[in-house]
């Protein structure tokens, strides 16, 4: 078929549809560069995914260069099913789904897809969890999926802390947040241990708020609209658990959600009040809506008391991160030289950006408080730093720990990357290659500490 130069100039990511002879032809253009990277690939794909569902395919046939190598062709497959993902379990008329895609001239046997449909299936996970509206996925809707999981695999058991058991336990700043609604809190603790002895105990942690609604410190009507994506960071840590039997890594990794609603009522927590963590530290609330750090305060230091290797949180922290980096980047806070390579490599390869943000001591001043150890809030300048800080104080400083604030790039209103509008599934692509890398460093005997 003669291709008309004038409908189509091959621009990165543009995608033309021809129709001839009952049948489509899809082009997509890979831009002008030579070399045809991995976070190119998956990008144009993911465009094309995107368009494919739009159209409401069903089926393509994939017809890709010669040159490209068999890892360039499972980022082209990665791309596509990533751009093609749809959350629409609302609708009344589903809308048609893509079923097979075929790859014609390549070699590739269906085993060699595994890791590809893994990331993908992750991310799915994240995203249709993130996308369910928060008058379904409550607290207690987010720990029936952490049972799902667990109940699904020999290799992970879940432990959940009911509303009772986090006032017994003593998860005070976690509960502060919790308190003022009508849905009950849980603690969710998933543990996932290798058939073989491990040689890592890592904790993930994800802020788990189902809704946020600033509380007390009620956020004004167009800033509340969305904060259904303030439960990413635990999605993300369950879309990960969901593919761990599938990744067989030699690793005891441990799930944190603490997941609760924060909503104004005659229980809600007050600005002024002072709390007694888990961890013994005082905090003053200034600022109910600065809740993901409260409840995270309780789940660090509670993690800390299994004296892991490393601690990574993922949260939808602060609309000041989003001020300094765009919607599209995540900051990475971290002290720890290895957790900052390593997890800046790994994010690279997956197409997700981290930025390295500045731990500024200087802006511990911010957080100090007269009449507690600390304070919620420092304010709007260096916001994103100043809540890093205070997430610093509820960790032990001898265990490596990294902390991603991920409000900016979690979800958006428009297709973008890989990921159509509404939550993205930020950082699980990312994590997943982390622990696979880990995986071949730690087998290599390669330095994962400073000694
Ligand atoms: N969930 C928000 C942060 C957020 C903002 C996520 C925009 C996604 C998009 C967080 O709980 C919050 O409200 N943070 C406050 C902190 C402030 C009161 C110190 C903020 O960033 O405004
Ligand atoms: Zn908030
Ligand atoms: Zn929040």
């Amino acid at each position: 078929m003669e291709i008309p130069e004038n409908i189509f100039k091959a621009k990165e990511g543009e995608v033309v549809f021809l129709a001839e002879r009952g049948k489509t032809y899809i082009l997509i253009g890979l831009g002008k560069k030579k070399d045809f990277e991995p976070v190119l690939l998956l990008n144009v794909s993911a465009k094309l995914g995107y368009e494919i569902r739009n159209r409401e395919i069903e089926e393509i046939f994939v017809f890709v260069r010669k040159k490209f190598k068999k890892k360039d062709v499972l980022k082209i497959y990665e791309g596509i099913m990533l751009g093609n993902y749809r959350f629409s379990e609302k609708k009344e008329k589903e809308n048609k789904k893509l079923k097979t895609i075929n790859f014609l001239n390549t070699r590739i046997k269906e085993t060699e897809f595994k890791y590809s449909e893994v990331l993908v299936k992750a991310t799915y996970y994240a995203r249709d969890l993130s996308n369910t509206p928060p008058n379904i996925a409550t607290p207690s809707y987010i720990a029936d999926k952490a049972k799902e999981i667990a109940e699904k695999s020999k290799n992970i058991e879940v432990e959940i802390y009911d509303e009772n058991e986090i006032v017994e336990k003593g998860f005070n700043a976690f509960y502060g947040v919790a308190k003022g609604s009508k849905n009950p809190p849980r603690f969710i603790h998933l543990i996932y241990r290798p058939s073989k002895g491990a040689k890592k105990k890592i904790f993930l942690i994800g802020k788990t708020l189902t809704f946020d609604s600033g509380g007390l410190s009620l956020k004004p009507g167009n800033y509340m609209l969305g904060m259904k994506y303030d439960k990413s960071g635990g999605c993300a840590v369950l879309g990960i658990f969901s593919v761990l039997d599938e990744l067989n890594l030699p690793f005891e990794i441990h799930g944190i959600l603490p997941a609760c609603e924060n909503m104004p009522s005659g229980s809600a927590q007050r600005p002024d009040d002072i709390i007694k963590a888990y961890n013994g530290k005082t905090i003053e609330i200034i600022s109910t809506d600065a809740e993901g750090r409260l409840t995270l305060a309780d789940a660090l230091s509670y993690a800390c008391e299994f004296k892991p290797d490393y601690i990574i949180d993922f949260a939808t922290l602060t609309g000041a991160c989003v001020i300094a980096l765009g919607n599209y980047t995540a900051g990475l806070f971290t002290d720890d030289e290895f957790l900052k390579n390593s997890l800046l490599k790994a994010s690279e390869r997956v197409g997700e950006d981290l930025w390295h943000m500045p731990l500024d001591e200087k802006l511990k001043e911010k957080i100090k408080s007269k009449f507690a150890d600390v304070k919620n809030s420092g304010g709007s300048q260096g916001g994103a730093i100043t809540a890093a800080l205070f997430l610093q104080e509820f960790v032990d400083d001898k265990i490596p720990f990294a902390h991603i604030d991920i409000a900016g790039p979690s979800s958006n209103a428009k297709f973008w990357g890989v990921n159509p509008e509404g939550a993205s599934g930020f950082i699980t692509r990312t994590i997943i290659e982390w622990l696979k890398d880990l995986n071949l460093t730690v087998k290599s005997g390669s330095k994962t500490k400073k000694d």
